[in-house]
């Protein structure tokens, strides 16, 4: 069956160089994208540029490339802040990663207004790095950390959500999309009635950003954490995205240059944000880097994106269910293309090296996602996640060295 939508998969995959290589004498079949994506060639010259001829500090200079490095990288946020659907550039704080993005709220907005007999809500798919934050502001603050449950299809448990918020809940944190599973959670409804209940909302976009259109005002969301390493952008550099009021109402939280307004030895001002959380040297040629990755998929077109690997889900779905002894890991209605597995008598791990020696990458584990593999009473998955440059053959190449695998253990 043909593709349905107009997507030339070649066109992008040419502007990939890693794609083109080869493993163990194989062709490389990356299927590890909810790791990490590839980088496309325009992000790769976007830091060779840089570093050949912008490379200075920034917001510092009164000469030429200070003032060149400087326009960059704030060009990068007036992108970035495009793409997200912000209201305005200064509500993107540049930090390292989705972590250190949620991090810093936990830190300033956290430690700021949480306080003992508050309450916490978090959901049974979240990632690491969006619990161990708030367990930890939970435990320094004696504020409780409460779970919005699931379903065994990796669905939340909306009923109990509702539930669960109450007047003590001061913040929900929430991931838009779950790495282990796929699942799809309804964001926007979550944000309005934790709105309703009066909690502050942040989103774990760290997945949702690369596979579908995000416009942070629609949805309404207070914070929404972005990591620019999934995004076809560089390692190093991630994204805060704020409400400007919110903001702007935080103390800072890292010190040093650059986030203040001016230091004496008895009394320290803050600069204006988004700065006021940017201290220090940031990474600015991964800011440049992330502000040429939005633009390169914003010319394809999110939305396309989407639909194309909507499609890619669907064969996915279909040629695993065939193989023998093979169980999906996340059967949620809405999900992204993220497909986590099990098969009968082969350890994930084992797995995932089989596949590797045909030169198919698949990541294996929790995922960050103890939580998860613990409520579905599995130590680990096997798990092929899909971006815009995968195709049919490709999912067809891993479904071949499943075989294989099958046949290996008997
Ligand atoms: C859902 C989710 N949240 C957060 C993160 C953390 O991203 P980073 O390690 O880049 O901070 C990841 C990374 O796998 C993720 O999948």
């Amino acid at each position: 069956m043909a593709i349905a939508i107009s997507f030339d998969v070649e066109t992008i995959r040419a502007d990939f160089p890693i794609l083109a290589s080869s493993v163990h004498g194989k062709p490389l079949v990356y299927l590890d994208n909810a790791a990490t994506t590839q980088k496309p060639r325009a992000v790769l010259d976007a830091l060779t540029e840089y570093y050949t001829s912008s490379n200075a500090n920034v917001h510092r200079g009164v000469h030429y490339l200070s003032g060149k490095a400087t326009d960059q990288y704030e060009q990068a946020r007036a992108s970035i802040a495009r793409f997200l659907g912000a209201a305005e550039p200064r509500e993107i704080v540049f930090t390292r990663n989705a972590t250190e993005s949620i991090n810093l709220v936990a830190q300033t907005w956290g430690r700021a207004n949480i306080k003992a007999g508050d309450e916490i809500l978090v959901s049974a798919i979240e990632h690491h790095s969006n619990i161990v934050p708030w367990y930890m502001l939970a435990a320094e603050k004696g504020a409780a950390l409460r779970v919005i449950p699931m379903f065994d299809s990796g669905e939340l448990d909306l009923e109990a959500f509702a539930r669960l918020l109450t007047s003590r809940t001061k913040l929900v944190a929430i991931s838009a999309l779950s790495n282990a599973l796929g699942t799809v959670t309804p964001v926007a409804e979550i944000i309005r009635q934790a709105h309703a209940a009066g909690a502050v909302v942040v989103v774990d976009g760290a997945q949702a950003a690369y596979h579908m259109p995000i416009d942070v005002r629609a949805l309404d969301c207070d914070f929404f954490a972005v990591t620019g390493h999934k995004l076809y952008g560089p390692t190093g550099i991630g994204v805060l995205y704020g409400k400007a009021a919110l903001l702007e109402a935080m103390p800072p939280w890292m010190g040093g240059g650059d986030m203040i307004a001016s230091v004496t030895f008895e009394h320290c001002t803050w600069n204006v944000i988004p700065n006021k959380f940017e201290a220090g040297t940031p990474d600015i040629a991964g800011a440049i880097g992330l502000g040429v990755a939005v633009e390169y998929v914003s010319r394809i077109g999110m939305d396309r994106i989407q639909a194309y690997e909507q499609e890619l889900l669907a064969y996915g779905t279909d040629a695993l269910r065939q193989v023998e002894g093979l169980r999906i890991v996340g059967t949620a209605p809405r999900k992204a293309s993220i497909l986590s597995f099990v098969m009968d008598n082969i350890h994930p791990h084992d797995l995932g090296t089989i596949v590797d020696r045909e030169g198919v990458a698949i990541r294996t584990g929790q995922h960050c996602a103890q939580p998860v593999m613990d409520r579905l009473g599995i130590p680990a998955t096997a798990r092929a996640s899909l971006a815009m440059y995968n195709t049919r053959q490709e999912i067809d190449a891993l479904v071949a060295a499943l075989h294989k695998a099958r046949k290996v253990f008997g």
